[in-house]
């Protein structure tokens, strides 16, 4: 070797290094499967594979189950069709038959989508066939997932000898995609989804509206959109919602939509001027409190008749279009120096009333329609409980029809409030956030500090 590098010893001394490591996972190799996420448990005692017949099929078809049939037909498509090539193949001795088909057993064919459902599957392939056995549709698909991301080569073989079991660890894995702030098209609602069922990822958390607009046409309150969207072009019809619920039933993904209140609703203001406080409002008046946490301020005002009205419209047309037993409410980030622009919220403040009892309020009068009336399970921000300026008392919050989601103080937060006997959605913001750690919420924009121009009214 010394001989063909006819170099200075250093430069020799790092290359030799270099291929060390290069040649470390080589001699590992034979046994390693690079699936994602590593199954619960998975056994390839001697390193074998077999071709995948051409005519490889997936039996049966249960075309009585569209959503599982049309994962089938997908996966179907995608294995005879994709000609993975890993960087060092495993290195296996080839079966001399082929496997011309996977064979699908499902026990609970009827199993809905909802929390909890059983995703567990086992897959055993062999000289003599592969078996995919799964209690749910649900666990099934993961199975599939799997069983696609074992498939190699340029006349691609899967391993035999092999047997995963497989269950998640959490039932709830989730993804927030924000489509208030930013637009985002159906197709990259689509594209999102996609992505998660490769990641056997489970729950689509929909932040459909915030502050920056309200981009989902209700039918009973058109004109939140109409006014609030940033366009026509921008907005989700009842069409659309549909055809995003029908995608993620195609791929496990359940659709949890959050409308955010009473706090991020300056969007709102353009329907329903007189049910927002401080809309339009620059949002951190010199020398004065805040009036939201980022530009955008505004938020629904809990001492207006009106605001009630318009919310159980929103909700009970949430809840006809989408299925899911979730329904993410918000009660994120209640700013008071909002709320106490109005008059009437600031006569109650001044003659003893509180915050509290004003988030109260809201609470009292939206929780139990969204849990009795329209029979689905809430789910809140954790500030709800746990917020620094303004939060209820835990009665106000039975545990068993509520979710509580943390994002604050890493897994302090968390620890509270398992401790007062809630369920918990984690997510906190040093972990998890994709948005977060490079720059403030604003981004580092003067633009941002001072006010323009005063909103003539
Ligand atoms: C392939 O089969 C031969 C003959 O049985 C055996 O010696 C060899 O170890 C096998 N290779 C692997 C990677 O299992
Ligand atoms: C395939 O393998 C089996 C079992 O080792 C052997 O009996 C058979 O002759 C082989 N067939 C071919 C075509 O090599
Ligand atoms: C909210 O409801 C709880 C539980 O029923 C009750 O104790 C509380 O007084 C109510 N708060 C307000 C402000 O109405
Ligand atoms: C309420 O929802 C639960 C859970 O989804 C369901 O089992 C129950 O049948 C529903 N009740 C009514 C009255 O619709
Ligand atoms: C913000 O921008 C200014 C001007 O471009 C720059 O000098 C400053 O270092 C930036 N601050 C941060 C925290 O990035």
């Amino acid at each position: 070797m010394t001989s063909s590098f006819p170099m200075a010893s250093e430069p020799f001394f790092l290359l030799s290094f270099f291929l060390l490591f290069l040649l470390l996972p080589i001699s590992s190799l034979p046994s390693t499967l690079n699936l994602w996420p590593q199954p619960t448990s998975i056994s390839w005692s001697t390193p074998a594979a077999i071709p995948l017949s051409p005519y490889f099929s997936i039996q049966p078809h249960f075309s009585s189950h569209i959503y599982l049939h049309r994962a089938i037909t997908r996966y179907t498509r995608l294995i005879l069709s994709e000609r993975h090539r890993p960087i060092i193949p495993p290195v296996v001795n080839l079966s001399n038959s082929s496997l011309s088909s996977l064979h699908l057993s499902i026990s609970d064919l009827s199993a809905p989508l909802q929390p909890g459902v059983d995703e567990s599957y086992s897959l055993y392939i062999s000289t003599s066939g592969a078996t995919l056995t799964a209690a749910t549709p649900w666990g099934a698909m993961r199975g599939l997932e799997t069983f696609s991301q074992l498939v190699w080569g340029h006349q691609p073989v899967v391993p035999i000898g092999l047997r995963i079991f497989d269950k998640p660890l959490f039932t709830h894995r989730g993804l927030l995609l924000d489509t208030s702030r930013n637009f985002y098209s159906v197709r990259s609602i689509f594209r999102t989804i996609r992505a998660m069922s490769y990641n056997k990822m489970n729950v689509f958390h929909w932040h459909i509206t915030d502050s920056q607009s309200f981009p989902i046409v209700l039918p009973s309150e058109p004109e939140l959109a109409a006014k609030g969207s940033y366009g026509s072009s921008m907005s989700y019809s009842t069409r659309d919602v549909k055809r995003i619920i029908q995608y993620g039933l195609s791929r496990g993904v359940r659709v949890v939509p959050e409308i955010d209140m009473p706090g991020h609703t300056a969007s709102w203001a353009e329907a329903y001027p007189e049910i927002v406080t401080c809309a339009n409002r620059f949002w951190a008046p010199t020398g004065k409190p805040a009036l939201a946490a980022e530009p955008g301020a505004g938020e629904l005002n809990p001492l207006h008749a009106k605001t009630y009205q318009v919310v159980q419209n929103v909700l009970h047309d949430l809840s006809t279009l989408f299925l899911d037993q979730y329904l993410h409410a918000g009660a994120d980030e209640v700013n008071t120096a909002c709320w106490e622009t109005d008059p009437a919220v600031a006569h109650f403040i001044s003659t003893g009333g509180t915050h509290d009892q004003l988030l109260e309020k809201f609470i009292n009068l939206t929780h139990p329609y969204i849990t009795d009336t329209l029979n689905r399970t809430v789910v809140y921000w954790e500030d709800v409980l746990l917020g620094p300026y303004v939060k209820v008392r835990p009665a106000t919050l039975p545990t068993e029809s509520t979710i509580l989601q943390t994002w604050n103080n890493r897994a302090k937060n968390t620890k509270r409030i398992v401790q007062a006997g809630y369920q918990v959605i984690v997510s906190s913001s040093d972990f998890y956030y994709l948005d977060c750690g490079h720059g403030g919420w604003v981004g580092n924009d003067s633009r941002y500090d001072v006010q323009e121009a005063e909103p003539s009214d």
